[in-house]
C-alpha cells in the first residue's frame, strides 16, 4: 500500500509520516502493523469527539438511509443543514445569525473575504504576520509568511500585515480597509493567545473606521478553549465568524457566519456571490449537528480547562521552556526546532501522535480529542516525558 501511496497519490512534502491506517476508535488510531497510537492531534484539531463517536456515526448512518446530495447549496430545504444553522445561531451573539455552509476552512475564508468586500465596498485587507488561513489563492494572499507564498504570486493585491498583539500597528486599519482577518488564537504561529485586551482594541479600531473584523475560529472553535468559540474568552465578537475543522466531528467542512443583512448581499447584485455544489451536504451537516449537540449537552467544554491543567502539571521538564495556548490547544516549546523534531519522531515510534506547527518550529502540537480521558492524558504525557529524557541524554 505504501508503494502505491507514493506512486499514485500526490504528496504535500518529501517526508510524510507514512503510518498505514487500519482503523480508529476513541482516542486511538490503529495501524496495519498492529500498533496502537494514542492521538494527541485529533486530525489537526478536526476530530472534536475522537474517532468513531457513536453520536456522529449514528447521525451519519441515519442520514445515509434518507438521501445524499440532491442539489447545489442554497436551493432545496434540507433538515440537517437548517437544524445546524439554527442551533448555531442560538448559541452565538445575536448579530451572528446567518450561516453559509461550505466544504473547507479555506473556502470559508474566501467567502468571508468576498463578503467583506461586498459589505464595505472596499478592497484593502489586513492580516497578521505568521497567520495561516488556508491554501487557496485568496487565503494564501493573507498568509503571513512570504517564503511559503512567493512561488504562487501574483496573489490578491492590497493586502497588508500587522503583528499579532501589537496595538500600535492597528493604525494601519483605515477608512480604506474592508476587513482585518485574525485567528482568535494564532495557530501556526505557535498557539499565540491575545494579550492586553488586544482583540478589544482591534474591535474598537474597526468600529472607528468602519472596517469589519473577521475572526478565524477554525482551530479554537467548537469547544477547544473551554467555550464554544475562542472569542467568548476575550469579550469581543466578530462581524464575520469563520469556522471549520472541529465543526464536522471528523468530516470535511467549513462555514462563515454574519448578520442576515450582510449575508443576504451575496444573494443579489450579482446573484450567486458565492456558490458551491456540495456546501451543506446532508451527511456532513448531520455530523456537524450531532457534534454541536454533544458539545452543548455534555460538560466536555468545561472539562477542557481541567484537562489543560492536567497537561500543564504533567509536562514539566527541563527541555520544555514554556507551554503556549489555551484549553486543549497547547504547544509545549522546546529550546530548538531540532529537539522538537526528535521528540515528535521518537513519540511516533513509541505510539503517541504529535505534530508540528507550521511557522513555530520549536512548538509541539497538542490538540487531542476533547473526549480524551485523564488516564489517556497521563499515558501520553509519560511517553512524551520519556522521549524528552532520551533527547536530553543524547544532548549530553
Ligand atoms: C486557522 C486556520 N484557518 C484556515 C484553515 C484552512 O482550513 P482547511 O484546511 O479546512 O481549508 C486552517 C487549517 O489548518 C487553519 O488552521
Amino acid at each position: 500500500m505504501k508503494e502505491d501511496f507514493f506512486k499514485y497519490q500526490a504528496q504535500t512534502s518529501l517526508y510524510p509520516l507514512e503510518v498505514e491506517i487500519s482503523h480508529a476508535k476513541g482516542s486511538y488510531i490503529y495501524s496495519t502493523d498492529g500498533k496502537k497510537h494514542l492521538d494527541f492531534v485529533a486530525g489537526v484539531s478536526a476530530c472534536t469527539l475522537g474517532h468513531q463517536h457513536p453520536r456522529v456515526v449514528n447521525a451519519i448512518k441515519d442520514q445515509l438511509d434518507k438521501y445524499l446530495h440532491v442539489m447545489v447549496y442554497g436551493e432545496y430545504v434540507q433538515k440537517p443543514a437548517v437544524d445546524f444553522c439554527k442551533l448555531l445561531a442560538q448559541h452565538l451573539p445575536a448579530s451572528l445569525n446567518k450561516t453559509y455552509l461550505v466544504n473547507s476552512g479555506t473556502e470559508a475564508i474566501e467567502g468571508a473575504l468576498k463578503l467583506a468586500k461586498r459589505v464595505t465596498g472596499r478592497t484593502h485587507i489586513i492580516s497578521c504576520v505568521n497567520a495561516y488561513h488556508g491554501n487557496t489563492q485568496g487565503s494564501m494572499s493573507i498568509l503571513g509568511n512570504e517564503e511559503r507564498k512567493r512561488a504562487f504570486r501574483p496573489l490578491l493585491p492590497n493586502v497588508d500585515f500587522v503583528t499579532f498583539n501589537n496595538e500600535e500597528e492597528l493604525q494601519q486599519i483605515t477608512t480604506k480597509t474592508a476587513a482585518i482577518v485574525l485567528e482568535t488564537i494564532q495557530g501556526s504561529a505557535g498557539f499565540v493567545t491575545p494579550e492586553n485586551d488586544y482583540l478589544l482594541k482591534v474591535r474598537k479600531r474597526c468600529d472607528e473606521v468602519g472596517a469589519l473584523l473577521i475572526l478565524d475560529e477554525i482551530q479554537p472553535g467548537f469547544g477547544r478553549t473551554g467555550k464554544l468559540f475562542g472569542f467568548e474568552n476575550y469579550n469581543v465578537f466578530p462581524d464575520i465568524l469563520v469556522i471549520g475543522k472541529g465543526m464536522g466531528g471528523g468530516m470535511p467542512v467549513g462555514a462563515f457566519t454574519a448578520n442576515e443583512k450582510m449575508m443576504d448581499l451575496l444573494a443579489h447584485d450579482p446573484k450567486c456571490g458565492h456558490i458551491t455544489t456540495f456546501g451543506g451536504h446532508p451527511i456532513i451537516a448531520a455530523a456537524s449537528l450531532a457534534t454541536l449537540q454533544e458539545l452543548l449537552e455534555t460538560d466536555l467544554m468545561e472539562q477542557t480547562l481541567i484537562k489543560e491543567q492536567l497537561f500543564r502539571s504533567l509536562l514539566k521538564h527541563p527541555l520544555i521552556t514554556e507551554i503556549h495556548g489555551k484549553g486543549l490547544m497547547l504547544a509545549p516549546m522546546t529550546p530548538s526546532a531540532e529537539i522538537t523534531n526528535q521528540v515528535i519522531l521518537k513519540c511516533k515510534d513509541k505510539g503517541l501522535v504529535l505534530f508540528w506547527l507550521m511557522f513555530e518550529e520549536r512548538a509541539i502540537r497538542i490538540t487531542p480529542p476533547l473526549t480524551i480521558s485523564e488516564e489517556e492524558i497521563k499515558e501520553g504525557c509519560a511517553i512524551l516525558i520519556e522521549a524528552l529524557n532520551e533527547v536530553q541524554k543524547e544532548l549530553c
